[in-house]
């Protein structure tokens, strides 16, 4: 069964899509079968691994509209275990297509994806910055979310705005929904202190922030420019580490929880309930 995190944050330019690239190339080089899904208009996932989108055809918008199955739009990346689904820039127009009086949109792509999960063990989702039909659909489809931070002001209030968005989707559509949590990204110490931020700035989120922290690497921007993860880029990079660390954290995380509800009893009361066609419990 494949575990599906999608990378969200209300806020743009705060590393999701250097999160996507650089967590799915370590699963991958961590020869986990991976796939990424670029749910982003910007396509800036597929563009970060390479694939010319001017030469495609199949992506995931075709997937939305159902043109064509979900396994056709699957690329492969410079990684072996490593396959891609682009977004180019049609997929502004998606919510349209799709139309607002259909039942449960949010979920046409967890249905579409069911078909993947004995193929992957991880499936990682690139999402915008905006509450729309793009990420409630890729929320809807996933068991974990995980929120990439920085230590910019206005941090806190996106973030707030960005749990309550997970707690939504995960009351009204997807209960099996959880926070895998907040990494701290483009961490610069002297920024840092300059902006005079103190350690308590995210004390409300305490428990949720990760270990693993990702510093400012001027070579996950150039890793990024060359079309490659940074893994690929230079190997030696501290990032390429940092995200090695990020893709063993997660792992922990997803595992002790897949123990901790394995012994799990579904009281009478808890069966049924569920408001809408979900997947089944991770
Ligand atoms: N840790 C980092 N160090 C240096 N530059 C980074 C780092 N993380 C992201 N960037 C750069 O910051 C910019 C925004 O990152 P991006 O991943 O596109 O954010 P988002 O997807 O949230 O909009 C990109 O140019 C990227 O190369
Ligand atoms: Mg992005």
């Amino acid at each position: 069964m494949a575990n599906i995190i999608s990378i969200t944050s209300l806020k743009g330019g705060v590393g999701k899509t250097t999160t996507a690239i650089n967590l799915a190339a370590s699963f991958a080089v961590l020869e986990k079968k991976t796939l990424i899904i670029d749910c982003d208009p910007q396509g800036n996932v597929s563009s970060g691994l390479g694939i010319n989108k001017d030469a495609i055809s199949k992506d995931i918008t075709s997937v939305f509209t159902g043109e064509i199955n979900i396994q056709e739009a699957v690329y492969n990346t410079c990684l072996d275990y490593l396959k891609c689904i682009p977004a180019k820039f049609n997929l502004y127009n998606i919510e349209k297509f799709i139309g607002k009086n259909r039942r449960n949109p949010g979920t046409i792509l967890t249905d579409k994806i069911r078909a993947l999960h004995t193929i992957y063990d991880y499936i990682i989702i690139d999402t915008p910055c905006a509450v729309n039909f793009l990420t409630t659909s890729a929320l809807c489809a996933s068991g974990w979310a995980l929120i990439p931070v920085t230590y910019y002001l206005y941090t806190i209030d996106i973030l707030e705005e960005t749990l309550a968005n997970i707690k939504k989707i995960k009351d009204s559509f997807n209960p099996s929904l959880n926070v895998a949590g907040l990494l701290l990204t483009m961490y610069d110490k002297r920024d840092y202190i300059s902006e005079g931020f103190s350690d308590d700035i995210f004390a409300d989120f305490n428990k949720l922030i990760l270990k693993t922290v990702i510093n400012y690497d001027l070579k996950l921007h150039e890793a990024l420019g060359s079309n490659k993860p940074v893994a690929l880029y230079d190997i030696m990079a501290k990032s390429a580490e940092a995200h090695l660390k990020l893709a063993d954290e997660i792992e922990k995380i997803i595992n002790k929880s897949k123990k901790k509800n394995t012994y799990k009893v579904i009281k009478p009361w808890e069966r049924g309930n569920a408001k809408i066609d979900r997947l089944p419990a991770k």
